[in-house]
C-alpha cells in the first residue's frame, strides 16, 4: 500500500523561532518516516505583509538549509519554493473564484494582521488562507501538520475542497482530496517570552520574545536571563494564573525530551534563579546539533542549490496534475 502524503510550509519571513521549531519542523522530523511528504518555503505568502525584496531570496534560501538541519531526509521527503512551483498562484485563482468572501472576512489571523496593517490592507492578505489551502490541496495531502495557530485555515481548506467537489465533481469521483490538520498536543502553541498569553511570532516588534534557531549561545542566555516570569516560588505546570510558568516548563519539557511528570516533579521547588539558568542551557544543546548542520550546508551551496532545483521539479510534476485535473473538471480548453 502506497504512504499517506503530508505537506507543509512556513512563510519565508524573518527567522525561523522555537514557536516553529516545536510546532512544525521538529513535528515533521518526528512523522516523516510514515509518510510521503512535501515541505515548501511559503515565499508567497511572505509578501501579505509589507516586504523587504532586498532579503526575501536570502530567507527562502536560509529556511531551506535549517529544514535540512532540523533534520528533514531527502530519502522520504521533497523541500521545494512555492513560487518555483506556478500551480500554486494559478490554482490559487481558481479557488477564489469558488470562495466566498465572507468566508474569508472571519478568518481570525486576517482580522488580527488586518488590524495591524491599518487602511491599507493588501488584497493579499486577505487571500491568503486560498493561496494554503491551494498549496495543500495540488499535492493531495492526507495529512498536514501545523501549530494550533493554522487549525482555522485547514477549516477552511476543507471547506473549499468540498465546494469544489460538490459543484463540479462527479458523485464517486471527488476532484480534491479533503486534507485533515496534524497538531500535536505538545508544543502546537509556543508563547511569547515576554508574555505568556501572547503567541510567540517572528512578527512581534521585540526580539526579545522570541528564541531564534540560529541564536548564538550568549544571546539565548540574554533573552532567557530577560524573559518574564512571575514572583512566585516553586513551579508548576497547570496554575492558569502563571502563564509565563507554564510556557518555560513546556519548553524546558520539550528542549530536553524529558516527560511533563518528570519535569514537574523535578522543578516544583525550584525559584527562577535555578531554572532559567537550567533552560538555558537545555537550549542550547538542544539548538547546537542544529546550528553545526546549518553552517556545513550553508557551506555547500551547489548541494543546497541542486536539492531545491530537484525538489521544484518532483513538486511540480504531482502539482501539475492535480491543476490539469481541476481545469478540466471545471471546463477549460486545454492546450492545443
Ligand atoms: P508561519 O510561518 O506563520 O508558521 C509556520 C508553522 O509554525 C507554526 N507556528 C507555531 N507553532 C507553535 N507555536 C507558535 N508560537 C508558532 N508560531 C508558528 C505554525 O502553526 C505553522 O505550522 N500559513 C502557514 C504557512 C503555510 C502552510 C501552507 C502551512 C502556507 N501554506 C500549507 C501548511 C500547509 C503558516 O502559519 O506559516
Amino acid at each position: 500500500m502506497s504512504k499517506q502524503r503530508v505537506l507543509s510550509g512556513i512563510q519565508s519571513t524573518g527567522k525561523l523561532h522555537l514557536g516553529n521549531y516545536l510546532g512544525a519542523i521538529a513535528n515533521w522530523v518526528e512523522i516523516q518516516h510514515h509518510y510521503e511528504n512535501f515541505f515548501f518555503f511559503a515565499d508567497l505568502h511572505a509578501i501579505t505583509v509589507p516586504h523587504d525584496p532586498k532579503v526575501l531570496a536570502a530567507n527562502t534560501y536560509n529556511m531551506a538549509a535549517i529544514y535540512l538541519a532540523c533534520g528533514i531526509d531527502l530519502d522520504c521527503s521533497t523541500i521545494f519554493v512555492q513560487s518555483h512551483v506556478s500551480a500554486h498562484s494559478e490554482l490559487t485563482w481558481l479557488l477564489n473564484c469558488v470562495t466566498p468572501l465572507n468566508w474569508l472576512e472571519r478568518m481570525i489571523q486576517f482580522k488580527e494582521k488586518a488590524l495591524k496593517q491599518g487602511e491599507n490592507v493588501g488584497v493579499g492578505l486577505l487571500d491568503y488562507p486560498v493561496l494554503m489551502a491551494a498549496d495543500i490541496l495540488l499535492y493531495d495531502a492526507d495529512k498536514v501538520p501545523v501549530g494550533e495557530d493554522q487549525k482555522q485555515h485547514l477549516e477552511l481548506t476543507r471547506d473549499i475542497a468540498g465546494r469544489i467537489n460538490d459543484k463540479f465533481g462527479k458523485k464517486k469521483e471527488p476532484i480534491l482530496k479533503v486534507p485533515d490538520p496534524l497538531i500535536r498536543s505538545e508544543g502546537a502553541r509556543v508563547m511569547s517570552l515576554a508574555d505568556g498569553t501572547k503567541k510567540m511570532s517572528k512578527s512581534d516588534p521585540s526580539e526579545l520574545s522570541r528564541i531564534e534557531i540560529l541564536d548564538p549561545p550568549d544571546v539565548i542566555k540574554r533573552k532567557i536571563k530577560k524573559c518574564k516570569t512571575d514572583p512566585i516560588k516553586g513551579l508548576t505546570f497547570d496554575d492558569p494564573e502563571r502563564p509565563e510558568c507554564h510556557n518555560l516548563l513546556s519548553l524546558y519539557q520539550l528542549l530536553s525530551g524529558k516527560t511533563k511528570a518528570e519535569v514537574a516533579a523535578e522543578c516544583q521547588d525550584m525559584g527562577w534563579g535555578q531554572f532559567k539558568p537550567l533552560l538555558a542551557e537545555t537550549t542550547i544543546e538542544a539548538l547546537r546539533p542544529i546550528q553545526e548542520k546549518y553552517g556545513e550546508i550553508m557551506d555547500n551551496k551547489d548541494y543546497l542549490d541542486s536539492v531545491l532545483r530537484d525538489g521544484a521539479a518532483k513538486a511540480a510534476s504531482v502539482a501539475n496534475q492535480t491543476l490539469a485535473r481541476v481545469k478540466d473538471a471545471l471546463g477549460y480548453l486545454p492546450p492545443l
